[in-house]
């Protein structure tokens, strides 16, 4: 069912500008960044600086209001992109990790994983099977047939993990994974995406305020104000 492609993602020069209130807002200005296989990049910097903009639109969730993404070398998104027609590949290619693990609460820990796949066309059963899987792999096979409800913190986002796993992504775009976690939670997962990028040749991108955290990545971006610090 792997229809991984190893390929790099690379934002390009973007700003993001919003209009609030009549006046312009710069987000992130001239953001560059390249996702490689293998190569864990983080995105550092205090609340407001611009993280999130810059990850929602290396994630095709966003358009910049200048610059551009490109994926394998082609251009995927930029201004004016139609990210509705991005979906399917957002699905095919990227893997999203937020702060909040964000399962739905009436599937068991393994039916959220599934349900990844399944939207994908992928069969109920061999979607089952690769759920099991990845959950035993991040240590969680044993509570596939929890609810989330009765999984901690940590449990929970072990399962969000697995869901970004689902589809075999290129990439993985984390925004705070750990932000919700106590250290030894947090320090796990970081573990988990440093073993997928050296195991998988996955191109991981995690956003943290959490300077403790630059010890896990081979590059590091830092954002003050929408702009890279230099
Ligand atoms: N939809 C929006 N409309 C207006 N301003 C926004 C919007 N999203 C983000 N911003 C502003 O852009 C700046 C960067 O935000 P963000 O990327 O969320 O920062 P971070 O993730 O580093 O905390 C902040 O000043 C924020 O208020
Ligand atoms: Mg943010």
């Amino acid at each position: 069912m792997s229809q991984r492609r190893l390929a790099t993602l690379e934002v390009r020069s973007a700003s993001k500008i919003y209009e609030s209130g009549g006046s312009p807002v710069t987000a992130l200005a001239e953001g560059s960044l390249t996702l490689s296989p293998g190569v864990v990049s983080g995105i550092v910097g205090p609340s407001g600086s611009g993280k999130t903009t810059l990850l929602m639109i290396a994630g095709l969730l966003e358009a910049p209001t200048t610059g551009e993404v490109l994926f394998d070398g082609k251009v995927i998104s930029r201004p004016g992109a139609k990210l509705n027609e991005l979906r399917t590949f957002r699905r095919t290619h990227l893997g999203f990790v937020f702060q909040k693990a964000n399962l739905i609460p009436f599937l068991t820990a393994a039916e959220n994983v599934a349900i990844a796949m399944q939207v994908n066309d992928v069969g109920r059963q061999q979607a089952q099977l690769r759920a099991a899987r990845l959950l035993d792999a991040l240590g969680m096979g044993h509570r596939g047939s929890n609810y989330p409800s009765q999984l901690s913190g940590g449990e929970q986002q072990r399962v969000s993990i697995a869901r970004a796993l689902a589809n075999d992504p290129t990439v993985i775009l984390a925004d705070e994974p750990t932000a919700a976690l106590d250290g030894t939670r947090a320090e796990m997962v970081m573990k988990v995406f440093r073993h997928l990028a050296d195991s998988r040749n996955v191109a991981i991108c995690v956003v943290t305020h959490d300077t403790r955290w630059m010890t896990y990545f081979d590059s590091t971006l830092e954002l003050e104000d929408g702009r890279a610090r230099s």
